[in-house]
């Protein structure tokens, strides 16, 4: 059984605040930070770049966590590690080989994900449980932060934690995005997931941080 853990989405924070925003975040007891990166083609929303994966590990120790949302995924995944992300997370929709993409990123000594859309079947992802670290199950359409959990997720991330049950390579998290709230994190949890990723709900106005990761940490307790 792993920890469960939260990770702030800084799409949702202020921008022009974001040391101080992870400084919230880091004091308020995120686990570690998720990094959405979008290139106007692959969602239709644009975002972060390297550089600003390289200004968060100057200012924080805790993993990052790095979802790539972008068409041809393995022209960039080098410099996002070199950048300092701790895990990748390659859409299996992104590439036409995301064995290789998995395999790119590993070699480069980060830890790997693979990311499935709320209408990608697990199948399209069973053959890469031997080398990856993580799976993140989307439970909204990816591109935007605020919109609202798809109800029939928590099946699917049911259906993910009975086949890693059933797998000999059952050594790898679980990860939810997209809608995580004081709510939504229930059912979420109670199905198998490990990591919860949670964006407007958190950056909810500068103040409270603390007692909102308390509330989820306290909703996901074993
Ligand atoms: C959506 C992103 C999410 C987003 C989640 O495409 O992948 O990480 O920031 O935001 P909330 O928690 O507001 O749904
Ligand atoms: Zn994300």
């Amino acid at each position: 059984m792993t920890t469960k853990k939260i990770a702030p989405s800084i799409l949702s924070a202020d921008i022009m605040n974001l040391e101080r925003d992870v400084k919230i975040a880091e004091q308020g007891g995120a686990d570690l930070f998720h990094i959405d990166i979008m290139d106007g083609h692959f969602v239709p929303n644009m975002s972060f770049s390297p550089s600003v994966v390289a200004g968060m590990r100057r200012v924080t120790d805790k993993p990052l966590d790095i979802h790539l949302m972008m068409d041809n995924p393995d022209d960039y995944i080098k410099a996002f590690v070199e950048a300092g992300a701790d895990t990748i997370l390659v859409h299996a929709e992104s590439t036409k080989h995301i064995y290789r993409s998995i395999d790119l990123v590993k070699s480069l000594g980060a830890r790997a994900g693979v990311v499935v859309n709320p209408g990608t079947p697990l199948e399209e992802v069973k053959e890469l449980f031997p080398v990856i670290d993580q799976i993140l199950v989307m439970t909204v359409n990816p591109g935007f932060g605020g919109q609202k959990f798809i109800p029939g997720m928590t099946k699917k991330i049911q259906r993910l934690d009975q086949l890693r049950q059933t797998s000999a390579d059952d050594d790898f998290e679980i990860e939810v995005d997209g809608g995580i709230n004081d709510e939504t994190i229930v059912q979420c949890a109670k199905a198998g997931a490990d990591i919860f990723v949670a964006g407007s709900y958190l950056y909810n106005g500068q103040d409270g941080f603390k007692d909102r990761v308390d509330t989820l940490k306290k909703l996901v307790e074993d």
